[in-house]
């Protein structure tokens, strides 16, 4: 029996690269995950590799995968993948890597062509490899992607939940009976991210986190993700803390699909969500927001309500829609503003009660039967 295939060494691609230079000709980049290999790969990875005399494709490894696709995923392990992709005509070599962004082997390869499926823009490319590629003096291509072939397409239609008929975006598959599919975004502490952990576990909401998402990879909302064994993501939202770059909206958008989630939570997300989110899940996008709405919207809601003199507060569950905090309201909780509040004592008893009216609201909304995609409210 043949030995399991071994994939190629960053030395011996980066050798491949100087020895293409020196003879006047180019090594072509391209990397992903390449669990599921369809025809519409392989012709994106001809028009690639036609870029340039030779192509390295970088592969993630099953590690990487799982962070950027949940648990899961890979349905096939990285030495199978990188030994099918080898022997596809148009690839040279195949290297595996453990990160989930390309950054270090951009470095190291320093290619002379970076191939990028038709999905991303110049602009909507990850800052960190942008910028690695841009110091390399690579050229970008972005590629026409094939229409109604991808994995995910697949995954779902497997799952009964697509039709055969090619579309431009993947449907989420239908609910499991009573079950909701949730995604939690945060930022912060993750408290209520914990509270939604445990109603679930102790059935008061029947709901599953399909996956979680944070802009912020050492915060403790993804270590609690991390330890309750939660697909745990990072999107690198850019510079500005309460912007999310188009790059990171699209990313997170393709996140959601692929975890086939039927409502978004946002708890303590720091950054504006935007479109395409925004509109592919209107009705099913619920925030937590510490205040009586539509009293004290935005970001320092707590000493707001101190600094005007209020002699209560609280805490409300809302739709979120384009405009922030705006979205109708689902629920709201009161809690009393003592004498001598500093915003973090009445944020914290305003926690209190959050964790109690999230969970409840999306136990409620789950026995109310969900919105279709594009609904209005639940
Ligand atoms: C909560 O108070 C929520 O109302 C606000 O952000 C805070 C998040 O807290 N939007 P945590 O990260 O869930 O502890």
């Amino acid at each position: 029996m043949p030995a399991d295939y071994t994939p190629a060494t960053i030395a011996s691609v980066r050798r491949l690269r100087d020895s293409l230079e020196e003879q006047g000709k180019k090594l072509v980049f391209t990397n992903g995950c390449f669990d599921l290999l369809h025809a519409g790969h392989v012709r994106y990875l001809e028009q690639a590799r036609a870029l340039g005399d030779a192509m390295v494709v970088a592969l993630n490894s099953d590690h990487s995968v799982r962070q950027l696709k949940g648990p899961e995923r890979p349905l096939n392990p990285e030495n199978d993948r990188a030994e099918v992709m080898a022997a596809l005509r148009a690839v040279d070599a195949v290297v595996v890597f453990d990160d989930e962004r390309a950054t270090t082997l951009i470095e190291a390869i320093r290619p002379h062509v970076y191939a990028k499926g038709g999905d991303y823009t110049v602009e909507s490319l990850n800052r960190e490899e942008r910028t690695a590629l841009e110091a390399a003096g690579t050229q970008i291509s972005i590629l026409p992607l094939v229409p109604g072939r991808s994995t995910t397409r697949t995954i779902n239609k497997m799952h009964g939940g697509v039709s055969a008929a090619p579309s431009s975006l993947p449907v989420a598959a239908p609910l499991e009976a009573g079950t909701l599919r949730l995604a939690v975004l945060g930022s912060g502490a993750g408290s209520n991210l914990r509270a939604i952990i445990a109603a679930i576990a102790a059935g008061t909401l029947r709901a599953e986190i399909a996956v979680t998402i944070t802009d912020q990879p050492t915060s403790s909302f993804r270590e609690i993700a991390r330890t309750t064994g939660l697909p745990a993501l990072y999107v690198d939202g850019g510079e500005n803390p309460r912007r999310l770059s188009d790059a990171a909206q699209k990313e997170i958008f393709e996140h959601l699909e692929r975890a086939r989630v039927d409502v978004v939570v946002l708890a303590g997300f720091m950054r504006i969500l935007k479109e395409p989110v925004i509109s592919a899940y209107a009705g099913r996008i619920v925030n937590v927001h510490p205040s009586l709405l539509p009293k004290f919207k935005g970001a320092n809601a707590t000493q707001l309500a101190i600094d005007e003199g209020e002699l209560e507060s609280g805490c409300t569950v809302h739709l979120v829609t384009a405009e922030i905090d705006a979205g109708r309201i689902l629920a709201q909780a009161k809690v009393p503003v003592n004498i001598g509040d500093t915003a973090e004592t009445l944020h914290a008893r305003i926690k209190v009660e959050e964790h109690k009216l999230l969970p409840q609201v999306l136990n409620e909304w789950r026995e109310r039967g969900l919105p279709v995609r594009g609904a209005g409210a639940p």
